[in-house]
C-alpha cells in the first residue's frame, strides 16, 4: 500500500538550554530547569544499550523473576498481524476480528463497548481521534453504515447505565429492524475485572429481553475479547459461543499496551476505520525504534528527554493536545504511563490538558506556577476540513475585519507560537509531538511510539513499565469490601435513589 509522508516526529531543541556570554535572569533559569545539551548526548550513549536490552527482552522465553512480567508482545504484534493476514486471510487473528467486525456492522445500529483502562481507553482514543465528532448524532445515510458507539462498564456509575438501557429501550423497539438493533463488545483481559464483568452481566440481560434468552442473534451480536484463560472466556463458552468467536488478547501482550490486538482493532473495525492502516503506522514505528539512530528516532527521544526531565524535577508530565480530537488518546497515554511507571514511590504524574480551552483553566499554573512541569505538545499539521474563515462582518464592531482572511486553523496556529514563545521567555520546557494529519496511520504511529517510549522509559530509570500491583491491590480488596456489603432480602430492590 502506498502512503504518503505521514511520519510523525518530536523535536526538543526548545528545552535545551542555550548557551549565553553573559549572564541573564532567563539563561539563569534556562540552567536549572532545562537540560543541557551535553547531557542528552551522555544519555544517547545509554538509551542505546537500552534499546539493545528492550530487543533482546522480545526473545526472552523464561524471564528470571525479577523480570516478570515481562509482556514484550505487544512490539511485533502489528506486523506479525499484517503477515499472518498475507499468509492465511480469513483464518489469521486480523481476518477473523474485522470478519466479527463485519457481521456486527451487518447486524445491528448500535453498539455498546464494554471494558475498563487497557480494555477499553484505546477504542475510546480511536473513536475520539478518528470519527466523526458527532458520530452517534449522524443520520445512518452519512454514517455509511457505521453502528452508533457507547463506552460503559468502564466506571461505576449507576445512572448512566440505567440512562443507556432508558435510551435502548426507547429507540430500539423491533429486533427484526436493523436500525433498531443494538450489539455489545466486551473487552476485558483478565475476565474478571468487576466494573467490566458486572455490567456486561446487566447489559447480557437487556439483550435477552430485547432479542429473546434463547434467541441465536445474541451469539452475533456479543462480541467478547478476553484472554486465554479467564472467567469470561468460561462464561461465553458456557453460552455457546463457538471458540472462533471468542477473539483472545494475547498472553504476552500487558493490559495497557493492547491498542493493537482486539482491544483497540475490532472496536475500529466497527467503527469503519482502516485498520490495515492503523496497523501499518505502528510497525513503521517499530522500525524506526528498532533500526534508527537516535537523532531519527523519536521513541528513543521522547523517552530520553521524559527521563531526564523526570529526574531534573520536571515530576508532572503535561500532554497538551493541540486538538480536541485527541483528548482521548491523552487520557490514554494518562493510563500509560501511571500504570507503567508510577511504580516503587517514583514515577512523572501525567495530566492532558486540550489547547487553548486548558489555557484558560490551567495556562496560568503552567506560565507561572510550581516549576514541576515539562510540556509536550501535540500538534496537527494538516486539518480535514476546509477552515472556518473569519470574513468580513458589516458592522465590525468585534474589530475582526482586519483579520477576515484568516481562520480557526490561523488563530489556533498563533495560539501555539504565542503560548511556546511566553513559556520560553518564563524557561517552562516544552517540546512537541507533531503529526502531520489525524489519519489511521498516523494515530497508529503514535500510540505505538508511546508505548515502546514507556518501556524504554521503564529500562531507563530502573521500574518494570509491565504489570500494575497497584491496581491488582485495589482489585483485589474490593471483592473483600463488596463481600462485606448486607444482602438485600430476596427480591427487594435497594432505593437509593435519593442518596446513601
Ligand atoms: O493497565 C492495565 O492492565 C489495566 O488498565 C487493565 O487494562 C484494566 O485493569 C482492565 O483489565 P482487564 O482487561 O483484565 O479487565
Amino acid at each position: 500500500m502506498q502512503l504518503p509522508d505521514e511520519n510523525i516526529e518530536y523535536q526538543f531543541s526548545r528545552l535545551l538550554a542555550q548557551p549565553s556570554e553573559s549572564w541573564t535572569p532567563l539563561a539563569e533559569l534556562q540552567h536549572q530547569h532545562f537540560l543541557l545539551p551535553e547531557q542528552v548526548d551522555e544519555a544517547k550513549q545509554w538509551v542505546m544499550s537500552i534499546r539493545g536490552q528492550v530487543v533482546a527482552e522480545r526473545e526472552l522465553q523464561n524471564p528470571p523473576p525479577k523480570m516478570r512480567p515481562l509482556q514484550p508482545g505487544f512490539i511485533d504484534l502489528p506486523q506479525k498481524m499484517l503477515d499472518g493476514y498475507k499468509r492465511k486471510q480469513d483464518a489469521s487473528e486480523l481476518g477473523k476480528l474485522l470478519r466479527r467486525a463485519q457481521q456486527l456492522r451487518d447486524t445491528v445500529d448500535r453498539v455498546v463497548i464494554l471494558g475498563i483502562g487497557g480494555s477499553y481507553l484505546p477504542s475510546k482514543a480511536i473513536f475520539g481521534a478518528l470519527c466523526h465528532t458527532h458520530h452517534n448524532e449522524l443520520p445512518a445515510n452519512l454514517r455509511m453504515g457505521k453502528p452508533r458507539i457507547y463506552f460503559e462498564g468502564n466506571d461505576l456509575e449507576n445512572d448512566s447505565l440505567q440512562d443507556l438501557f432508558e435510551l435502548l429501550e426507547n429507540t430500539c423497539v423491533d429486533p427484526d429492524i436493523i436500525g433498531e438493533r443494538w450489539g455489545v463488545v466486551v473487552a476485558s483481559k483478565s475476565g474478571s475485572t468487576l466494573e467490566t464483568a458486572a455490567a456486561y452481566r446487566a447489559v447480557k440481560v437487556e439483550a435477552q429481553k430485547f432479542y429473546g434468552p434463547k434467541n441465536e442473534i445474541l451469539k452475533k451480536v456479543i462480541v467478547p475479547i478476553t484472554g486465554q484463560n479467564s472467567k469470561l472466556r468460561n462464561l461465553c463458552k458456557a453460552d455457546g459461543f463457538p471458540d472462533d468467536d471468542i477473539l483472545t488478547v494475547p498472553d504476552d501482550v500487558g493490559g495497557r499496551f493492547t491498542a493493537f490486538t482486539a482491544v483497540g482493532l475490532l472496536p475500529a473495525a466497527v467503527m469503519g476505520l482502516d485498520v490495515r492502516a492503523m496497523l501499518l503506522g505502528a510497525a513503521a514505528m517499530t522500525r524506526r525504534f528498532l533500526e534508527e539512530p537516535f537523532d531519527h528516532n523519536p521513541v528513543l527521544q521522547f523517552a530520553t528527554v521524559n527521563h531526564l526531565m523526570t529526574e531534573r524535577g520536571k515530576t508532572t508530565r503535561v500532554l497538551t493536545t493541540w486538538s480536541r480530537k485527541l483528548e482521548a488518546v491523552g487520557w490514554w497515554y494518562d493510563h500509560l504511563l501511571s500504570g507503567s511507571l508510577g511504580k516503587y514511590g517514583r514515577g512523572a504524574t501525567p495530566i492532558t490538558t486540550v489547547g487553548a480551552r486548558d489555557l484558560h483553566s490551567r495556562g496560568q499554573q503552567h506560565h507561572d506556577g510550581t516549576r514541576d512541569k515539562l510540556i509536550n505538545n501535540l500538534v496537527v499539521k494538516q486539518i480535514k476540513h476546509p477552515p472556518v474563515m473569519l470574513g468580513m462582518s458589516e458592522r465590525n464592531e468585534d474589530d475582526l475585519n482586519q483579520f477576515s482572511r484568516k481562520g480557526l486553523p490561523d488563530i489556533r496556529e498563533a495560539a501555539i507560537k504565542s503560548t511556546n514563545e511566553s513559556y520560553a521567555d518564563a524557561a517552562r520546557p516544552v517540546a512537541d509531538i507533531t503529526l502531520p494529519m489525524i489519519s489511521e496511520h498516523t494515530i497508529g504511529q503514535l500510540l505505538q511510539m508511546l508505548m515502546l517510549a514507556t518501556v524504554v522509559e521503564g529500562r531507563l530509570n530502573g521500574t518494570n513499565p509491565y504489570g500494575q500491583p497497584g491496581v491488582d491491590a485495589y482489585k483485589n480488596n474490593m471483592i473483600r469490601a463488596l463481600k462485606a456489603v448486607p444482602n438485600l432480602p430476596k427480591g427487594e430492590v435497594r432505593d437509593q435513589a435519593k442518596g446513601v
